[in-house]
């Protein structure tokens, strides 16, 4: 099968459970036999945002409600090394993504961190954001996202990074795509050498 194919929903998946063990089965073999952190969170923003544009059920009919940014946070000490000052701790750096070009940092200093993504890595907690207008610190890369969900990459103790999700409709997200989310971070967080 072309890796392009992977994104492609079945029309017999009707439901959002189904459709997140479909992701979740689609990602496997994608994951399979590379261990590479950049290039995996690379196919796995790819696949999860093409999949949700290819299920219209999960937004409903309106294509210009669905999803508009799929991405990755990742802890800037992760970054393959460099002399320049932006890596360093406390930062979030941006890593894959599909979408508009977004913040390339994320401050995350105890006391000074704000944004859903900080909060998820700050607390190691997903969030789930049904109105971004309403969150106190929202960090609005893209003026048109109306809801957002950011789940965390835990290995043990330790936060990776964070999974991020907007949308172009208020509550977007809701717990069974939380759900979803969580384990395919899981997948791929085991996927991953992390150096
Ligand atoms: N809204 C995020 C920032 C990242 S963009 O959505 C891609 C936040 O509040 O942390």
């Amino acid at each position: 099968m072309p890796h392009a194919d992977s994104s492609l929903v079945p029309e017999e998946i009707k439901t959002k459970s189904q459709f997140w063990s479909h992701v979740y089965m689609q990602l496997e073999p994608l994951l399979d036999g590379q261990r590479n952190w950049v290039s995996n969170l690379a196919n796995a923003s790819s696949l999860i945002y093409n999949a949700l544009l290819a299920f219209p059920i999960h937004f409903g009919p309106d294509p210009k409600k669905g999803v508009n940014w799929c991405g990755f946070y990742i802890d800037s000490t992760r970054f393959p090394k460099s002399n320049d000052s932006n890596f360093v701790g406390n930062r979030l750096l941006l890593g894959p993504f599909c979408g508009k070009p977004a913040c390339q940092f994320i401050n995350v200093t105890p006391g000074k961190a704000r944004g859903v993504c900080a909060d998820a890595f700050m607390h190691a907690k997903s969030k789930l954001v049904p109105d971004v207008d309403s969150y106190p610190g929202h960090i609005a890369c893209d003026g048109d996202t109306k809801s957002e969900i950011v789940c965390p990459l835990l290995d043990g103790n330790q936060v990776l990074g964070v999974l991020d999700l907007d949308c172009l409709a208020v509550s977007g997200f809701d717990e069974d795509d939380q759900k979803g989310l969580e384990r395919i971070v899981e997948l791929i967080v085991g996927a991953c050498d992390w150096y």
